[in-house]
């Protein structure tokens, strides 16, 4: 895809004007996997703000409004504290930047699992407010009516199983999961109830590889990967961890950049100048005409 920038002049900040282009659907992403095969797989990451968009959305299929967002952008403790008011602004600026990638926005806790009507009237509220395309919400069989009532009343749904970060009070933390023979079933059958509800595609989160591989093949929509296997249907990566704005990441973020210590120094050239007073220079200034 080529885009061309055009100067806002009411921020004086650059704009992409991108090629007229279609924005790719729910249903071409869910068509990616044939019987059981998906030949490329799908690329996901996730987006906060609106020139983040425009920077990764040529590149991918999704892009993710997660609540990761919590940790990432507001330095909350976890995802539990996310509110609908956050998740709704931050998608909409998403979907501002983007003009390719399907939009999916989660849903943040509290906000979908009391019942299938109250999941309808947030996810309805996502949508309208955001211009988001899907939703995702995290849990296996129990959400499947969820998942249900909401697909059949014009919601696409993206599944999370496995390691489901608004699920650390009863987890117990963010480790690996399906290590026993139990805990392995229970994520299979969670993310087959998904894929009978509905759901278009699945997060497999933070499993053992096998595990992965099995639900991959258990499910007959796309599974997309963090933490887990090549072998999925895709995969997804926090973009701010991938980027290497962050010391501690989990294990299995590659970390593909380090932008942290680039800002870092960055802004320490920048003090040093302003403190010198060699910024700002000559060609940083008006001089009368
Ligand atoms: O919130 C998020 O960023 C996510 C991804 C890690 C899948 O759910």
């Amino acid at each position: 895809m080529s885009t061309t920038f055009q100067l806002d002049t009411s921020t004086s900040r650059a704009n992409p004007t991108p090629q007229p282009m279609k924005r790719l659907t729910v249903p071409k992403i869910r068509a990616r996997k044939a019987d059981g095969e998906t030949e490329e797989p799908l690329v996901m990451l996730t987006a906060y703000t609106a020139r983040q968009a425009q920077l990764l959305d040529p590149h991918c299929d999704l892009l993710l409004v997660g609540d990761s967002l919590g940790q990432v952008i507001y330095g909350l403790p976890s995802t539990i504290p996310v509110t609908m008011e956050m998740m709704a602004n931050h998608a909409a600026a998403v979907v501002r930047g983007s003009y390719h990638s399907v939009v999916v926005v989660d849903m943040p806790f509290g906000s979908y699992e009391a019942s299938p009507e109250h999941a309808f009237e947030s996810a309805a509220r996502l949508l309208k407010e955001s211009g988001a395309a899907a939703v995702k919400l995290e849990g296996g069989e129990a959400m499947a009516e969820t998942v249900a009532f909401l697909v059949k009343r014009g919601i696409p749904v993206m599944g999370h199983v496995g390691l489901t970060p608004q699920a650390v009070n009863v987890l117990g933390g963010y480790g690996a999961r399906g290590r026993s023979d139990t805990e392995a079933e229970k994520i299979v059958g969670d993310a087959k109830a998904l894929d009978e509800a509905g759901a278009f595609a699945i997060v497999v989160e933070g499993v053992i590889e096998p595990i992965a591989i099995a639900v991959t093949q258990a499910v007959s929509c796309p599974t997309i990967g963090i933490g887990a296997s090549p072998r999925c249907d895709g995969q997804v990566l926090v973009t701010d961890d991938m980027l290497g704005m962050f010391e501690r990441v989990p294990r299995f973020v590659k970390k593909y950049e380090d932008v942290a210590t680039t800002i870092s120094e960055t802004a320490a050239r920048y003090a040093a100048e302003v403190r010198d007073r060699s910024f700002p220079g000559p060609d940083q200034l008006y001089q009368p005409k």
